[in-house]
């Protein structure tokens, strides 16, 4: 039997996933270990391997098959759009996509102004804007601290991701608008897909099982 790979997303989703997996009964205890510097892990028992990577090179991973499963969050699916299957809501890193700026930037998104859109999802947003709302806009590209843009005066809003809605509220910002619910998926390859059915099939559907019962009580 071969080794099936798994790409987790570093920090966060990795540990929720690991938590998910351990209630199927996949463990994989050394890759708990924060202090570690190791990026792949070994289940050799199940002939499973597990690697840990940056968000958006999970797709890439999945798409090239280096990775024949991945777990990752819809945002990065949407933003990298990779030749991959989208197989399943995990239910967890629930948030969602949003337009956001001060409150006074609210008329700018229904005159179709030409105004500035800072985010770390360029292809997101230019989805939204153009071929939804069919508002032409200037996209700024940003790493991260999104929510800095308008306020320094760099765009009049951002198209960012919105949890708790925390970093909004304590910088003056609101939601304008809401481009998509967010969570996290599980993603595989299109070769392992027909390859490893069998495998993967199992996986899925003790995984569902989990999914709905966590989501029914
Ligand atoms: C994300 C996102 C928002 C924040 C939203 O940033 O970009 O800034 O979390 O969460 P909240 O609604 O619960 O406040 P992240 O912390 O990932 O860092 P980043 O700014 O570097 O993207």
């Amino acid at each position: 039997m071969r080794y099936l790979t798994f790409a987790l997303t570093k920090g966060r989703l990795a540990s929720k996933t690991l938590d998910l997996l351990e209630q199927v009964g996949i463990t994989c205890e050394e890759m708990r270990d924060k202090n570690s510097r190791k990026l792949i892990f070994v289940n050799e028992e199940l002939k499973l391997k597990f690697f840990l990577a940056k968000g958006p090179d999970v797709p890439t991973y999945v798409e090239y098959g280096a990775a024949d499963i991945g777990v990752v969050g819809k945002d990065t699916i949407m933003e990298e759009g990779r030749k991959l299957y989208e197989v399943m809501d995990l239910g967890f890193g629930a948030c969602r996509m949003c337009v956001c700026g001060p409150e006074s930037a609210r008329e700018l998104l229904h005159n179709n102004q030409l105004i500035r859109v800072a985010t770390k999802y360029p292809n997101i947003a230019k989805d939204y804007f153009y071929n939804k709302k069919h508002q032409t806009v200037e996209i700024i590209k940003l790493n991260g601290s999104i929510e800095l843009a308008p306020i320094v005066g760099l765009s009049e809003v951002i198209v960012d991701i919105v949890e708790t809605g925390s970093t909004l509220r304590e910088n003056g910002l609101v939601v304008l608008e809401e481009v998509c619910p967010l969570s996290a998926r599980m993603v595989v390859n299109q070769v392992s897909m027909k390859m490893e059915d069998e495998r993967i099939r199992k996986l899925i559907s003790m995984l569902r099982n989990v999914v709905s019962e966590g989501t029914s009580h």
